[in-house]
């Protein structure tokens, strides 16, 4: 279902298109596809949101390039955790959130690829990923904590981790909290509480980015937006 996903957003590519290349396990079968439409003939630049992403690009011989080279693009294409009907998302859960929204925000449009599980009615079943400075990470988690109960929202938060004593590393070395907060009936008053946290460099809600989302479910794609 992810790969029919990515394959219905690529048609959207054409030439010459200037994209943002996703993370995750659906947005890499949207990389894999484009890397065959490339070896076919179809001119592209992509710029990728992760270091994965990057190193997958660069194997299959789409040419990449960077915000700096090229800051505004056509299109991004990437996958999500949660998505709801208003086109709000929860993403990070591959680690790359901060990335990816400053590739979203510099697109003209961001199409989102996901199977109909990641679907919900209230956003919040995923826990939700906030990327911190390592300085201050206990000062800045008992903010979140604040921010959190203020809201009425309350739940483990936990830092995220590649090994038993080694917390996970963000491409731009920070770390992650996982808060399983449960329904986050609020999620833009949420979204700027969190982000006026000192420490707090960015959070996984995704909100007024997504231009439309290629729903793959039992029946085929629709696209919701
Ligand atoms: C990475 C992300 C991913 O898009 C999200 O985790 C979805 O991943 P997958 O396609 O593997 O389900 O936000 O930071």
């Amino acid at each position: 279902m992810k790969r029919a996903a990515a394959e219905a957003a690529l048609q959207s590519v054409t030439h010459g298109m200037r994209l943002g290349l996703g993370t995750g396990s659906t947005a890499a079968h949207f990389v894999d596809l484009l890397g065959a439409r490339v070896r076919q003939g179809l001119e592209v630049v992509g710029v990728p949101t992760s270091e994965r992403t990057r190193l997958q690009a660069e194997g299959l011989g789409i040419t990449l390039s960077t915000l700096d080279e090229t800051p505004e693009l056509d299109l991004t294409i990437d996958g999500a955790d949660e998505f709801d009907a208003s086109l709000r998302l929860i993403k990070g859960g591959g680690g790359a959130l901060l990335r990816e929204k400053i590739v979203a925000a510099a697109s003209k449009r961001m199409f989102v690829i996901a199977d109909a599980t990641k679907e919900v009615e209230t956003l919040g079943a995923f826990p939700l990923p906030v990327e911190i400075d390592r300085f201050g990470a206990r000062s800045t988690r008992l903010h979140i904590e604040r921010v959190a109960r203020g809201l009425g929202l309350e739940g483990p938060i936990t830092l995220r981790m590649s090994a038993p004593d080694a917390p996970y590393l963000t491409d731009g070395g920070h770390y992650i909290y996982d808060c399983a907060f449960g329904a986050i009936d609020a999620p833009e008053t949420l979204a700027e509480r969190l982000r006026a946290i000192p420490g707090v460099v960015d959070h996984g809600l995704f909100i007024g980015l997504a231009t439309a989302i290629f729903v793959a479910g039992k029946d085929g794609v629709r696209i919701v937006g």
